[in-house]
């Protein structure tokens, strides 16, 4: 009965709205198509007119942590998720909620995450909606009105799984890949059945064992890039965490994969080998799940350098003939150009500062490594950092201008052989590092990149190391959000700053555009946090204002944008007394709240967004038990330390805590 009744409200919705319905108005995949573009061709906003922009309609999420999803807009509604994989559906002309979907990710499922509790969005197709959960589930809803069609349980529910990335819809299949890669996981990539849920094919990305068995043949011939002893019990990584593309024609999916576990070659594959798929691009058959071709970027990862970057699908002319190919901007700081349909490699530029290898050679498609780079024997200072010299920020690229446009980030990481720190503006000694020749070290910048000639024809720096996705449109704009909050327009084609609109929320998500009833939109999720949520430098909107997660659409002609309510500026020094002069109660306890609490309350100097525990009440301090042992706050994503932390380590805490409150 229930049944009937949606589809009969679809029907007459449809038809109400046929106008709008040009395939031009929508949004109607995570990367705008199957290629991956995020390029709109609306052209009703310009570099002309950009300057009339205001508010159309904003909707509060109810969330203050990082919000990273690509809104989807199919004929009127939009489709999104916020933090812990919760989905929305709105009215894409006002914003208003239809309907919610909350799959209750427990809050302890927090800790499993490296980088807070994101999702990247929902795929929609066939009137149903798919979410990967931050737990490793992926839930097929009613389009119509969110409820359940189908849940599957996508992960081994004993290890530290998790899933942030936008499912992808192929034909009648649905692609989930998953992360962990940093805690120890094996990573892969399935396909289920749009219908009914079940299982197509999966995809290992690096063997289980040196022996076998071989869940598919390519294994046994990755096996051979990896040494007999490596450490197979930690599953050893390359998950399959973001970036996918499908082109129809060839029928080919493609994925990146990510980073070795543990992070040293030397350490998790003692012989070496390039430990094969890690850090690679995959095009699998979509039918079959079985591989084409690979490129592999960075063959013997150690640096965390994940190929799991966007993947976008262009058709240009190189070097006079038409060709077929993929983009990539990985972490290891070479932008990438493959010939899509046989894997050809055709050019690897450095688009940021790379140390860790000299150029990459055309003819073999293989990296030169610097020996500089090799942590195994001491410190090691290496270019572009672990956050990459590009991470999940979607870029985009506009056929018109021939330009990709890239967030792209200059950083560094110092390597010990058992440990390592990463280095941005003003977190270091800037003097060790003779190898960065410009200021724009320590920040995110914006590239304009031209793929044929290798080389960025402008570039925005912005003054913190904070990114966001990236939108391009056929007005000749592009359009980034920044870490003090602000949405910003730039000219697509020189850089030059057409239009700055005031958030009051730090934006890393990456905007899209809309067409309805003749007026389009440009929209954006607000909301900062993602891998540096505890380490908000002091220009952080999030720092000013209350972090406070919204969507916000504009259109010309529109509102001003409310600015959320102003906080009280947060102290990033460290009260109390000096460290050294901590007795050894609280120096002990100083090296629990390193290993157990700062990941996420945030390492003194740098304030994130959950709380300061230098802040919290007295009592609170003092009864740390029911929380910090008990799991009282399990639910709101504060985990439960109980067998992990002892009777003495926990009065040590509360020393340390005690000497460094702030008044
Ligand atoms: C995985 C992330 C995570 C880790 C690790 C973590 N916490 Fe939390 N903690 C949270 C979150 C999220 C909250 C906020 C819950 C809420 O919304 O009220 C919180 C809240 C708290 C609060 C309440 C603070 C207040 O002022 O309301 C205390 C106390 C606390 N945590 C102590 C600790 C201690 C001590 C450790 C280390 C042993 C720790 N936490 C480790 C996520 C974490």
């Amino acid at each position: 009965m229930r049944k009937s009744f949606n589809t009969i409200l679809v029907a007459v919705f449809l038809q109400l709205s046929l106008p709008a319905l040009s395939a031009n108005g929508n949004w109607p995949q995570h990367g705008f198509n199957a290629a991956e573009t995020r390029h709109s061709p609306l052209t009703t906003i310009h570099s002309q007119n950009v300057s009339r922009l205001g508010l159309a309609w904003e909707t509060s999420l109810d969330s203050s942590r990082g919000l990273e999803a690509t809104p989807i807009v199919i004929d009127g509604i939009m489709y999104l998720t916020s933090n812990w994989s919760r989905v929305y559906a709105l009215d894409a002309r006002t914003g208003s909620i239809l309907w919610k979907f909350d799959p209750k990710v427990p809050g302890e499922w927090a800790a499993k995450g490296c980088c807070d509790v994101v999702n990247r969005g929902v795929a929609v197709a066939n009137e149903r909606v798919f979410v990967g959960t931050f737990d490793g589930r992926l839930i097929a809803l009613n389009a119509n009105d969110g409820t359940v069609l189908w849940e599957v349980n996508t992960i081994d529910r004993t290890k530290p799984y998790t899933i942030t990335g936008a499912p992808r819809v192929v034909g009648d299949k649905v692609l989930i890949g998953n992360g962990g890669g940093d805690f120890g996981v094996r990573g892969y990539v399935s396909a289920y059945a749009v219908a009914d849920g079940s299982l197509s094919w999966r995809f290992y990305t690096v063997p289980g064992g040196a022996d076998g068995p071989f869940e598919h043949q390519e294994l046994a011939e990755a096996v051979k890039t990896w040494d007999r002893d490596s450490l197979w019990e930690t599953g050893l990584g390359g998950t399959v965490w973001d970036s996918m593309a499908f082109d129809p024609e060839l029928n080919l999916v493609y994925v990146g994969t990510g980073n070795g576990f543990p992070w040293p070659r030397f350490q998790r594959s003692p012989s070496g080998g390039d430990n094969l798929f890690l850090s690679s691009i995959l095009a699998l058959n979509a039918d079959t799940g079985r591989l084409v071709w690979h490129y592999q970027t960075t063959p013997g990862d150690s640096w965390d350098y994940t190929a799991t970057q966007h993947i976008v699908l262009a058709d240009i002319k190189w070097q006079g003939k038409p060709r077929k190919v993929l983009f990539q901007a990985p972490k290891n700081g070479f932008f990438y150009i493959v010939d899509r349909s046989n894997g050809e490699l055709l050019s690897a530029n450095n688009y940021v500062h790379v140390s860790w290898a000299s150029h990459v050679d055309l003819k073999t498609g293989r990296p030169i490594s610097n020996a500089s780079a090799d942590y195994s024997k001491g410190e090691r200072l290496v270019m572009p950092s672990t956050l990459g010299g590009h991470n999940w920020h979607p870029m985009s690229w506009n056929p018109s201008t021939g330009l990709v446009y890239i967030p792209a980030q200059e950083a560094a990481t110092y390597f010990y052989p058992d440990r390592f720190t990463v280095l941005m503006a003003g977190a270091g000694p800037r003097n060790k590092i003779d190898i960065v020749p410009d200021d724009t070290f320590g920040t995110a910048k914006l590239l304009a990149w031209d793929p044929i000639v290798g080389a960025a024809r402008w570039t925005v720096a912005y003054p913190m190391f904070s990114n966001a996705g990236v939108l391009s449109t056929a007005g000749n704009l592009v359009v980034q959000g920044d870490g003090e909050g602000f949405l910003n327009f730039y000219d697509a084609s020189n850089g030059s700053v057409l239009q700055r609109i005031e958030i009051g929320t730090g934006i890393i998500a990456p905007p899209i555009s809309y067409d309805m009833d003749g007026i389009q939109y440009i929209s954006v999720l607000a909301g900062w946090g993602g891998a540096l949520f505890s380490h908000a430098e002091s220009g952080v909107a999030a720092r000013r204002h209350s972090n406070s997660g919204r969507v916000i659409s504009l259109k010309l002609g529109g509102g001003k944008v409310p600015l959320p309510v102003a906080q009280p500026a947060i102290s990033s020094r460290l009260p109390g007394p000096a460290l050294r002069e901590l007795n050894v109660h609280a120096q002990r306890g100083r090296d629990v709240y390193e290993a157990h609490c700062g990941s996420c309350h945030g390492w003194f100097g740098h304030n994130g967004l959950l709380p300061d525990l230098r802040r919290s009440p007295p009592e609170l301090i003092d009864e740390l038990e029911p929380i910090v042992i008990d799991g009282a706050l399990k639910e709101r994503g504060m985990p439960s330390f109980d067998g992990q932390i002892s009777e003495q380590e926990l009065d040590d805490l509360k020393v340390f805590l005690r000497a460094v409150r702030a008044e």
